[in-house]
């Protein structure tokens, strides 16, 4: 069980990281390509609607079963509905999809610490003779990085010992103290990124593009992609946030932190078109692609060579990649590692290692999708891809309805209404919405958005 060495110790703490586990790759990443996809500002209205709209409920009521349940994912639904124990399984989806997510999010880790590496020994730009060097010669790179067998291994290696590193720690001297540096670094390094983009000679237009709705844009696979995207970037479904509430203290006020959460991790996502944009814009790289790895191993790079100084952004850029995806790696990878304990009644240490070692070999196994093991397909696809989209459209999903469907109709509505008002200390005009989001809506539209790739 969990005891008071598994609390986090502070407020900014804990926001700290749970905003840095919401805060990924996601964000940085994914956020721009969808927004480019989705027609910009108009994208951007469906995703804030349903961050607000969606996010904030779902995420209270993930807060609210794991402080209640005070334990690993499993044992919360165990231990709220110890006569419904079938639940559990709900419990079982949310620690096993986390787990297969880890094992490809490590893969990309080790990339952003490959071009980190790159960055910091001046090997990226060191073909780099002119500015505005042309994008071939980043695609060159990426394949080089990327899609050979040893950077990959050797650096998603270095990933997986690194979050080792960070969950022996544990959760206030591990995972917090983590948190509590890089999280402010991450906003610093943000607001210097977003202060460059004003200054360049497409900002204006950039900025239009991504804040000056065509309401034309608004289409139901637009809002199905918003959807999916506020629900990946805000970690919901992944049992991250049932397993992060349970080091809350009684006195954490959830809907608060809830809502303090969701607006930094939309913020940062906000603050990533406001540096995207401006840039494709300036330097007139509309029509390359924003999507898949094009971004950021080789647009920004590319923009950066019009920059003084490129090998220095591309460095404080890949530092902030980095931050993002490691203050995620370790929330995914704390889901398993609480389970193991107690579920087995493991220590801390005999958890993080029976859990770390499988995912070094699998994740070591996965870093080679692009290279030596391209051959070896799962439904036509190669193993990183596989665990990409099963995760994404199938269990995520899956595991969020099953978790709205618990909370809103198996659990006691006491639970909830408890766990928002601290057990009547304040009162919450917020549980009634809360509860019918999570019984009503929410399950429908995650529904809609499984089902959207049959219709
Ligand atoms: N919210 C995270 C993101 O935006 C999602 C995530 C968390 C993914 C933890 C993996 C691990 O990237």
């Amino acid at each position: 069980m969990s005891t008071n060495s598994s609390q986090f110790r502070s407020k900014l703490g804990l926001i700290a990281a749970t905003v840095g586990s919401a805060v990924g790759l996601g964000n940085i990443w994914r956020f721009p390509a969808e927004a480019q996809a989705g027609g910009g500002a108009a994208f951007l209205l469906v995703y804030i609607l349903c961050v607000c709209i969606l996010g904030i409920p779902v995420m209270v009521a993930e807060f609210s079963l794991g402080r209640a349940g005070r334990t690993d994912v499993i044992g919360a639904f165990i231990n709220v509905t110890p006569k419904k124990r079938a639940w559990s399984l709900v419990g079982w989806l949310s620690v096993i999809t986390p787990t297969l997510i880890s094992i490809f999010y490590m893969v990309v880790t080790g990339w952003t610490l490959t071009y980190l590496w790159q960055s910091l020994s001046g090997n990226l730009y060191s073909g780099v003779t002119h500015t505005g060097a042309d994008m071939g010669y980043f695609t060159e790179k990426m394949n080089q990085y990327i899609r050979t067998p040893e950077m990959p291994l050797l650096f998603t290696v270095a990933a997986v010992v690194l979050n080792l590193g960070v969950l022996l720690g544990g959760v206030s001297k591990g995972i917090e103290r983590l948190s509590n540096i890089l999280m402010p670094l991450l906003f610093v390094l943000l607001l210097i990124f977003c202060g460059v983009a004003m200054t360049l000679p497409g900002a204006g237009a950039g900025l239009e593009y991504f804040l000056k709705p065509d309401f034309s844009h608004i289409t139901p696979p637009t809002i199905l992609s918003a959807l999916g995207q506020a629900f990946f970037s805000l970690s919901l479904g992944m049992g991250i946030l049932v397993t992060y509430a349970a080091y809350y203290p009684a006195r954490t006020r959830l809907v608060r932190t809830a809502i303090t959460v969701v607006v930094l991790d939309m913020l940062v996502a906000v603050m990533m078109g406001i540096i995207i944009f401006p840039a494709i814009m300036t330097f007139g790289l509309e029509g390359h692609g924003l999507a898949g790895t094009t971004l950021v191993f080789v647009t920004l790079p590319e923009v950066f060579t019009h920059m003084p100084g490129s090998s220095a952004w591309s460095v404080l850029f890949f530092m902030l990649l980095v931050i993002a995806a490691i203050t995620s790696t370790v929330s995914i990878t704390e889901v398993a590692t609480r389970c193991l304990q107690d579920r087995l009644n493991l220590s801390r240490r005999a958890a993080v290692f029976w859990l770390m070692i499988p995912i070094l070999f699998l994740s070591a196994v996965c870093s080679q999708s692009f290279s030596t093991l391209g051959g070896f397909r799962l439904a036509g696809m190669n193993m990183f891809d596989f665990l990409d989209s099963v995760t994404a459209n199938v269990m995520l999903p899956v595991a969020s309805i099953g978790l709205c469907v618990y909370m809103g109709w198996i659990a006691p509505r006491k639970l909830l209404q408890n766990e928002m008002t601290n057990f009547g200390k304040f009162r919450s005009r917020l549980f009634v919405p809360v509860l019918m989001t999570v019984r009503y809506l929410a399950p429908l539209l995650i529904l809609l958005v499984l089902i959207s790739p049959l219709l």
